[in-house]
């Protein structure tokens, strides 16, 4: 009913190089087309979540390299994966560690765990949509912020800021992660997914094209058997069997 993906590099806490991330779309997208998985769930193995790129496999490339291999395009399709993807980070998420969490739909943080964008001290910037995400999440002052002077923040100031939603003991991080992502699992499929492709259009629409956007997709779903059985059961007073059609 879950899909797990963790990332495991340990030894270089998780840098993500290209192969990882063709791997953990892959496993996204299979995960995506199977039936039977309701939630993914991604975390890190190791001492991070991911403290970045991998800086190793970029020190020497130029832009040209980047355009060429289009670098970017496996992170685009992570973007449109559509089933509810879960993060549980601990320790460092930083770079395209922190842009990998904030292409989760919701994340769990351990106490320990430390966000930041310390690609301004490399003499660069985040490239994997970090500028983007982070300033429609928590607004254009504290990004600036954030990207300028590429501090690791702590998880609970994380939360605060509305970047991630909950903050639980080290200890406790996967087990609360599951359990939440067995909420969702729950759900009839169908409305998870088309609440899911709604509110990532909100990031995107203005108020009106995102209004028409959703009103099709709420429309679209009473041609599904599981709004029929939601309601009926509802009326018959009896718990409804949602099947994902
Ligand atoms: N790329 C490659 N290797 C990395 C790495 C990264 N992003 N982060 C950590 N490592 C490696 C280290 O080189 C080290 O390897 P060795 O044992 O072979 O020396 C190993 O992981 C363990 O790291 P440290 O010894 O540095 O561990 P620490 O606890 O002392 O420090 C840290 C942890 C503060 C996170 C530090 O490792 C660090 O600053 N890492 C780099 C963070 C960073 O700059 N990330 C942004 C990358 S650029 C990017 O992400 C661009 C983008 O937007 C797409």
């Amino acid at each position: 009913m879950l899909g797990f993906v963790r990332l495991n590099r340990p030894k270089v806490l998780n840098a993500i190089n290209r192969e990882m991330v063709s791997e953990i779309l892959a496993a996204f997208e299979y995960m995506d087309r199977e039936e039977n998985v309701r939630a993914i769930v991604l975390s890190g193995n190791g001492r991070a979540f991911a403290a970045g790129a991998d800086i190793d496999e970029m020190a020497d490339e130029g832009s040209i390299d980047f355009e060429r291999l289009n670098q970017f395009a496996d992170w685009d399709r992570l973007a449109v994966v559509k089933k509810p993807i879960i993060g549980a980070v601990h320790g460092f998420a930083l770079g395209g560690g922190f842009e990998l969490a904030l292409v989760c739909d919701i994340l769990f943080a351990a106490e320990d765990a430390k966000f930041g964008f310390p690609e301004v001290n490399l003499g660069v910037m985040p490239g994997a949509g970090g500028t983007q995400r982070l300033t429609k999440l928590i607004g254009k002052t504290k990004a600036m912020e954030w990207l300028w002077t590429g501090e690791m923040h702590p998880a609970q100031e994380a939360c605060d800021l509305g970047i991630i939603n909950r903050v639980v003991a080290p200890e406790v991080l996967m087990e609360e992660t599951k359990k939440f992502a067995l909420q969702v699992a729950q759900k009839p499929p169908l409305s998870v997914r088309l609440i899911k492709d709604s509110v990532l259009k909100a990031i995107d629409y203005s108020l009106y094209e995102g209004m028409q956007y959703e009103r099709k997709n709420f429309y679209l779903l009473f041609s599904s058997e599981d709004q029929k059985e939601g309601m009926r059961a509802f009326v018959e007073k009896r718990r409804p069997d949602f099947k994902g059609r």
